[in-house]
């Protein structure tokens, strides 16, 4: 360990005695970026990990260097596709080779982000992948912390994308509670750095609002000139959804980034 003597001889410790080795597998994704940028500047060593760096979870290519002496490891990869086969076989591929790559690594804790709401909703494909994805984590011998976020911002284009009709697009006006990826990425951060709690996290947003509300105030502040339609049977990646579907229960965390404010912030750059 490095010390160093102060001017009054004494010793002071000049390295983080906490400083760790964590991996991100996704590194280079939305969340990714903005987790291993927040750990690097507190001073952790970080491997942002994902098949654009050479580490991937499907084929194992990478993984086992990757995870030599990582203390923790956190997984934010996606599915490259999102048809109903296609996800779920990625996430149940990518958890058991990342599972027990860690296992054999002797990685002290696993942290995955998932989905609010995600073991309401069997009718969506996407979602049904994320609780496989979640029982893996559950039934590995692995400590783990497993954080359940709301939509993000970021993702409501496509969401609209994903409900559109033409120049329609079709939602229902069940309640959400979305929350910027910059406060995902901090309460990761802050778990990541934390002890395992072998459980569940929630996060949502500061604000609640209905869906179809939401989707039409995103594409008027994009200028998109799409006109959204209320159907209270329109089909979110697959499933119906009503005012619990996708809102948080008791105490989740709640992110500090409006939307407005998060717009504004977008329209600026
Ligand atoms: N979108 C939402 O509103 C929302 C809400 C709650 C939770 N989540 C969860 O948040 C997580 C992260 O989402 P995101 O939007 O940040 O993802 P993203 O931007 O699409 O990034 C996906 C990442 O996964 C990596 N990846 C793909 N295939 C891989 C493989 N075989 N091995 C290793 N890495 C692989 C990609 O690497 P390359 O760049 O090298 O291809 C990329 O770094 C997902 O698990 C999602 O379920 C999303």
């Amino acid at each position: 360990m490095k010390k160093e003597k102060t001017k009054d001889q004494g010793i002071i410790n000049k390295t983080r005695p906490n400083r760790m080795k964590i991996v991100v597998i996704g590194g280079s994704g939305l969340i990714g970026t903005k987790l291993v940028n927040k750990l690097r500047q507190l001073g952790h060593e970080v491997v942002a990990a994902s098949p654009a760096s050479g580490v991937n979870t499907i084929t194992g290519e990478g993984l086992a260097e990757a995870l030599t002496d990582a203390q923790v490891v956190v997984d934010v990869a996606n599915s490259p596709s999102f048809e109903d086969k296609a996800v779920l076989e990625f996430f149940e591929t990518s958890g058991r080779n990342l599972l027990s790559a860690e296992a054999a690594a002797g990685v002290g804790h696993h942290v995955a982000l998932s989905v609010v709401g995600t073991d309401r909703l069997p009718q969506s494909g996407y979602l049904r992948a994320k609780v496989a994805q979640e029982n893996l984590i559950k039934a590995s011998k692995i400590p783990y912390t497993i954080l359940r976020s709301t939509q993000f911002f970021e993702f409501l284009g496509g969401i609209a994308q994903s409900a559109t009709d033409g120049q329609t697009v079709l939602l229902p006006p069940a309640r959400v509670q979305p929350v910027a990826s910059d406060d995902v990425a901090a309460a990761l951060a802050d778990i990541t750095l934390g002890a395992p709690v072998n459980g569940t996290i929630e996060l949502a947003g500061p604000e609640q609002f209905h869906f179809d509300e939401l989707i039409q105030r995103y594409l008027r502040a994009k200028q998109d000139v799409r006109q959204v339609i209320t159907d209270v049977h329109a089909r979110y990646f697959g499933t119906e959804l009503d005012d619990q579907s996708l809102t948080p229960g008791d105490n989740p965390r709640i992110g500090a980034i409006r939307f407005e404010d998060w717009l504004n912030v977008g329209s600026r750059r």
